[in-house]
C-alpha cells in the first residue's frame, strides 16, 4: 500500500473548494509518457496553476502503472525545481475507472483521486458501484468522481453512440446515495477530435449546467470531452501529410463561462494530441533526415507546453491560483 500523501500529491478536495470560490476550473490533462508529463508540469508551474494529472486505462497499459506512479512522484520534485521553491498542488487521478477493482488498485498504488465511470450502467448499477468505491477511497482520504449522463464519443474502448444529457432532477439523489466528491455531467461535450461538423455552431448546454447547480449548490462539477480542436493545428497536420477529417470542438469562451460557475475540473486530452502530432509531422516533413527522437519529441513537448499554458491562462482561469490560501 502506497499512500499518495507520502508521494507529495494532494486529493481534489481543497483544489475544488478554492476553484469554486475563485471562479476558475482545475486543468485535468492526460499523460502517457515523459514528454507529456514534462509539458504539463512546466506549463502549470510556470503559470502557477494547480493541476490534475490524469491516467486512463489505456495509459496504464501503455506506460505501466508503476512507472506512472514514480513519474507523478517525480513531477512533484520537478515542479519544485522549476518554481525554485514549493511545487504547485498536483493530484494523480484515475480517468474513467471502469470497475471497483481498477479503482482499488489505483487507491492502493498512490493515486490521490479516482473516477468510477458507471455512466453506461443503469441507475442502480452506477449507484452501487460508485458507493463501493467511495467507501474504500474515503478510508485513505482519496477523492472520488462519479458520472451521470452519457457523453457522445469514445470513452476508452466503449463507444457511446447515443448520448444523453444529465437529468438535473437526478443529481441530488445520486450524491446522497453515493457520497461522491465531484460529479461529471453530460451537457453536450464529447470525447475525441471529431466532435462536431464544421459549419455548425455547437453549443454546450449551459442552461442544464445552471439547473444542476441550483439543485446542488456549491458542489464540484466536472466536464469531460472539453477539447476545442484548434483549427490551426488540424491545418498543420494535414499540410504535412496528415489525413484528419474536418471537425470542430468545444468553444473556449463557453468553457471559460462554465469554469466561472460550479465547474471545477475540465478534462482536455485530444487538443494536446493534436499539438504534439502537428509538431512531429512538421519535423518529419521538413527534415526527413532527422532520426534523433529528441529532435521531434522536443518540439512536440514545447508545443504541448504552450498549448496548456494558453488553456490555464485563457480558458480555465486557474493561472496564479497555485498558492492561494
Ligand atoms: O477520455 C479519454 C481520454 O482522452 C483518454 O484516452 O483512453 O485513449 O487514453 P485514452
Ligand atoms: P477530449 O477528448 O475532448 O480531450 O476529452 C478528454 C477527456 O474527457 C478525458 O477524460
Ligand atoms: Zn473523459
Amino acid at each position: 500500500m502506497v499512500n499518495y500523501k507520502d508521494l507529495g500529491l494532494v486529493n481534489t478536495r481543497e483544489m475544488f473548494k478554492k476553484a469554486m470560490a475563485g471562479g476558475y476550473a482545475i486543468p485535468a490533462f492526460n499523460f502517457n509518457n515523459m514528454e507529456q508529463l514534462q509539458a504539463i508540469i512546466a506549463a502549470c508551474t510556470e503559470t502557477e496553476s494547480p493541476v490534475i494529472l490524469q491516467v486512463s486505462k489505456g495509459a496504464r497499459q501503455y506506460a505501466n502503472q508503476t512507472l506512472l506512479r514514480y513519474m507523478a512522484q517525480g513531477a512533484v520534485a520537478y515542479s519544485a525545481e522549476i518554481s525554485g521553491g514549493k511545487p504547485v498542488p498536483i493530484c494523480l487521478h484515475l480517468d474513467h475507472g471502469d470497475s471497483f477493482e481498477t479503482c482499488k488498485s489505483c487507491i492502493e498504488f498512490g493515486f490521490s483521486s479516482v473516477m468510477i465511470d458507471g455512466s453506461s450502467k443503469p441507475w442502480e448499477g452506477n449507484v452501487e458501484e460508485t458507493k463501493r468505491v467511495v467507501e474504500l477511497a474515503h478510508q485513505y482520504d482519496v477523492t472520488v468522481e462519479g458520472e451521470l449522463g452519457v457523453l457522445a464519443g469514445v470513452e476508452d474502448d466503449v463507444v457511446a453512440e447515443n448520448h444523453s444529457f444529465t437529468k438535473p432532477e437526478e443529481v441530488e439523489a445520486f450524491l446522497a446515495q453515493t457520497g461522491v466528491d465531484s460529479l461529471a455531467i453530460a451537457i453536450g461535450t464529447s470525447h475525441g477530435a471529431y466532435k462536431f461538423k464544421p459549419g455548425t455552431d455547437p453549443k454546450i448546454r449551459l442552461d442544464i449546467l445552471h439547473e444542476i447547480e441550483k439543485k446542488i449548490p456549491g458542489f464540484p462539477i466536472v466536464l469531460h470531452g472539453s477539447s476545442s480542436v484548434p483549427q490551426d493545428l488540424v491545418k498543420i497536420i494535414n499540410e504535412h501529410g496528415g489525413k484528419l477529417k474536418d471537425a470542430i470542438g468545444i468553444d473556449e469562451g463557453q468553457l471559460r463561462e462554465a469554469a466561472k460557475s460550479a465547474v471545477c475540473k475540465i478534462n482536455i486530452d485530444s487538443d494536446g494530441r493534436l499539438a504534439m502530432t502537428a509538431a512531429v509531422r512538421k519535423v518529419f516533413d521538413e527534415k526527413p533526415a532527422e532520426f534523433d527522437p529528441r529532435k521531434y519529441l522536443g518540439p512536440a513537448r514545447d508545443a504541448l507546453k504552450e498549448l496548456y499554458k494558453h488553456k490555464v491562462i485563457n480558458v480555465l482561469g486557474s493561472a496564479g491560483h497555485a498558492y492561494d490560501k
